[in-house]
């Protein structure tokens, strides 16, 4: 299975040559993943030489081939992850049957949105980043930024591999209209929100790399348990990539944080924004602005349709092996939901809580970053402290929707929530100043831009400054 055909246009270790339909209409939407790409891929590098891992097979030595290719050659194909032999449904009401290799009629329509919702966050990521390259603070963020998008191009295809082998015309149809929205257009918007809100400054593609692209950890390690198996095997491989963009976004907060606190000692008043920096406070801002609307993404605290994708074994819980019922009709989670202006405790049956069972585990995940960043901080010999706001804080999403709580989590009036926004959540202001950092790209190769740290060490064994893109101006 993981012999890689790679004499054919997409490199693939599902025998795409003995499928001729599905190849044809692979081959024809290819072009136009092409076109997208260039439309809406990183403006102005497609033709530089990058330092880009590809995958060329799935097992140990192929997933992570390094060297330099320009990006609209990068071969973006299709893995699947080795079948597990006689893998049985892991959890819900169908536990213990043998897992589908096609779709069950009935769950056509909910899978196809599944797949469409996850694969739709993919393009939408890339479009977001864009421009950021034009203000890279070193070669090797800029590489790693391309990294992450090559990579976000190659879920796309994963969805469409989907939607095209198992979901006839409505998947074709669905893979054009993957193409087709695009992250911000208030007349064709990505489907979730985080995904159309802007991205244009370092800052937030590092929170957004660390808590955006972690919520797409989550709903992988979810998608990866269900009992449609082409579905399972191909987000097991896709969480192999997403594992650097979420390093990405780790170090490279920890960067600014690093650096955040050289420039606030330097300084005689403590003031990082003195000496040309990005301070810990504005930081904090943009983590509270990126963690709760990355919260979002889980969707309702009590919800019937997570209980259903339960029950019939389409999304589990992550890592449903650390569970020892898996049936889950039993249990129950307590909530605390907002009523008459207090907040109770209320118990909600464990399947109507899947959505807040996965938050849960993500809210942890968020948590072991901030630990470090703080670390460091302590390292430094600064005393701030960076804190998750509370998962009440900030929210568009479910129970919390439409109230106003500050980053404790303590209801507050909607006077005081706009009085005390821009303490909690980046201002215009905020934003202008960070991205007043960050106006011209920095090339040369192990230089640093002012605001940023450099890393500990380079890509794959090199240097630092090794020339991670090879830029002609
Ligand atoms: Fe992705
Ligand atoms: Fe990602």
């Amino acid at each position: 299975m993981s012999s890689v055909v790679n004499d054919t246009k997409i490199p693939n270790n599902v025998d795409l040559s003995s499928d001729k339909r599905l190849q044809r209409a692979l081959e024809e939407w290819q072009p136009n993943f092409i076109n997208w790409w260039m439309e809406m891929g990183p403006e102005g590098y497609q033709a530089d030489d990058v330092y880009l891992r590809t995958a060329t097979s799935v097992d140990h030595e192929g997933w992570a081939h390094f060297d330099y290719v320009k990006m609209p050659e990068y071969r973006w194909g299709i893995f699947l992850t080795e079948p597990v032999k006689d893998r049985t449904v892991g959890f819900g009401d169908e536990f213990g049957k043998p897992v589908w290799q096609q779709v069950p009629g009935e769950h056509r329509n909910t899978l196809r949105r599944l797949i469409v919702t996850q694969g739709d966050t993919e393009p939408a990521s890339v479009e977001q980043q864009r421009l950021l390259g034009q203000t890279t603070p070193s070669l090797y963020d800029l590489r790693n930024l391309f990294q992450v998008n090559v990579e976000e191009g190659r879920h796309l295809w994963a969805m469409v591999y989907l939607l095209h082998s198992y979901f006839g015309r409505d998947g074709r149809e669905e893979a054009e209209g993957l193409l087709e929205r695009r992250s911000g257009n208030p007349d064709k918007p990505r489907i979730l929100t985080t995904f159309n809100e802007p991205c244009e400054d370092w800052l937030s593609f590092f929170m957004f790399t660390y808590f955006t692209d972690r919520d797409g950890k989550y709903q992988l390690l979810a998608l990866a348990e269900s009992a449609f198996d082409p579905l399972a095997r191909t987000t097991r491989f896709m969480l192999t990539e997403e594992a650097h963009h979420m390093f990405v976004g780790e170090t490279g907060v920890l960067r600014v944080v690093q650096r955040a606190c050289e420039l606030t000692k330097l300084d005689p008043n403590g003031d990082a924004r003195a000496q040309g920096g990005i301070d810990l406070g504005t930081l904090q801002k943009y983590m509270n602005f990126w963690f709760s609307s990355s919260l979002g993404l889980f969707g309702g605290e009590v919800s019937s349709n997570a209980a259903s994708f339960f029950a019939s074994g389409l999304k589990g819980r992550a890592k449903e092996d650390q569970y020892e019922d898996h049936l889950a009709l039993t249990g129950t989670m307590n909530i605390p939901h907002f009523k008459d202006g207090r907040i109770i405790d209320e118990s909600v049956p464990l399947r109507m809580a899947m959505n807040e069972v996965l938050r849960d585990d993500y809210v942890i995940d968020c948590q072991r970053g901030v630990d470090k960043w703080n670390r460091a901080i302590k390292e430094a010999g600064v005393d701030v402290e960076l804190t998750l706001p509370n998962r009440r804080f900030n929210r568009g999403v479910g129970l919390y929707a439409g109230q106003h709580f500050d980053p404790q989590g303590n209801p507050i009036t909607a006077a005081e929530w706009s009085a005390r926004q821009g303490d909690w959540l980046p201002t215009e202001a905020d934003r202008a100043y960070v991205k007043s950092l960050m106006t011209r790209p920095v090339y040369e190769p192990g230089k640093m831009a002012h605001w940023i740290a450099p890393p500990k060490q380079g890509i794959k064994g090199r240097p630092v400054d090794f020339e991670y893109v090879r830029h002609t101006v």
